[in-house]
């Protein structure tokens, strides 16, 4: 905690600049939802035309960027912050290994991004999605292991407060419906290269129309399990 950073000649505990950037995560990643919920409606709407339809997709691709990266930075950020209050299962070294490897998997979600519309953007997306199958048992395995046994396993520390192993195995659950959401996306990716080389079908089109149906319930238990992150963050009650 009692790192600084000189900022125009005022010294600020790097953990409060690691809590603000905290914050403007959780900002872009909830309203960058909304955003993605409404363009998305659109992508669905098979009474518009192709080119409006695709001016929609490409408008969720653009906000969509911002909710899929915030998530990942809040790792080695909360990780971070965590280890300043000994409650991290991560720490020392290997948080600034979680910055690092962190980096690498933000250049590939920029790759799939340039890569929008394409096969290879599908390629790319599969292997963020691949990641994402280690990372969500390995933050439910560590956080639930703090949880029963009341000891960080890495350190042997015994946990004085719960909020962060809590936060960690839920992380954990959300990033599973952020998951289910990104399949969602993937089959609208598919859609659009069917509908521009096959025409309309009702085949297709109910591609889009059932998908946006099982995303919107994602999307609503999605926004409660993100808001009850920020209160347990907030308030560290337990
Ligand atoms: C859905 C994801 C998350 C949301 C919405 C969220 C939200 C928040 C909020 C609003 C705060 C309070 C900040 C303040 O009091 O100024 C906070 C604090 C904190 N969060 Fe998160 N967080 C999330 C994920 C995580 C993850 C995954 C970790 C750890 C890996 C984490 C670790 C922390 C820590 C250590 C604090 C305490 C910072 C402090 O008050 O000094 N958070 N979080």
């Amino acid at each position: 905690m009692d790192t600084y950073v000189a900022i125009l000649g005022l010294d600020i505990p790097l953990h409060d600049i690691l809590r603000w950037f905290h914050i403007i995560l959780v900002a872009y990643w909830l309203g960058g939802e909304w955003g993605v919920f409404n363009a998305a409606t659109n992508v669905a709407d098979g009474a518009l035309s192709l080119d409006e339809r695709l001016r929609a997709m490409e408008l969720v691709y653009r906000i969509d960027i911002m909710p899929r990266s915030a998530i990942i930075w809040l790792l080695p950020v909360g990780f971070h912050m965590a280890d300043n209050y000994g409650l991290s299962p991560i720490t020392g070294q290997y948080v600034t290994l979680v910055w690092v490897l962190t980096v690498a998997w933000q250049l590939l979600i920029l790759a799939a991004f340039r890569a929008r519309g394409t096969p290879r953007a599908i390629k790319l997306t599969d292997i963020d999605n691949k990641l994402r199958y280690v990372v969500i048992p390995a933050l439910i395995l560590v956080g639930g292991v703090m949880l029963v046994t009341g000891e960080i396993p890495t350190t042997g520390e015994l946990l004085t407060q719960y909020w962060l192993a809590t936060k960690v195995t839920f992380f954990g659950f959300i990033l599973i419906i952020g998951l289910l959401l990104r399949h969602t996306m993937k089959a609208w990716a598919i859609g659009f290269m069917r509908l521009r080389d096959e025409g309309s079908t009702p085949e297709i089109e109910e591609i889009f129309t059932k998908t946006l149906a099982r995303a919107r319930i994602y999307a609503y238990v999605y926004w409660v399990c993100i808001g009850t992150m920020a209160f347990i963050g907030v308030t560290k009650a337990f």
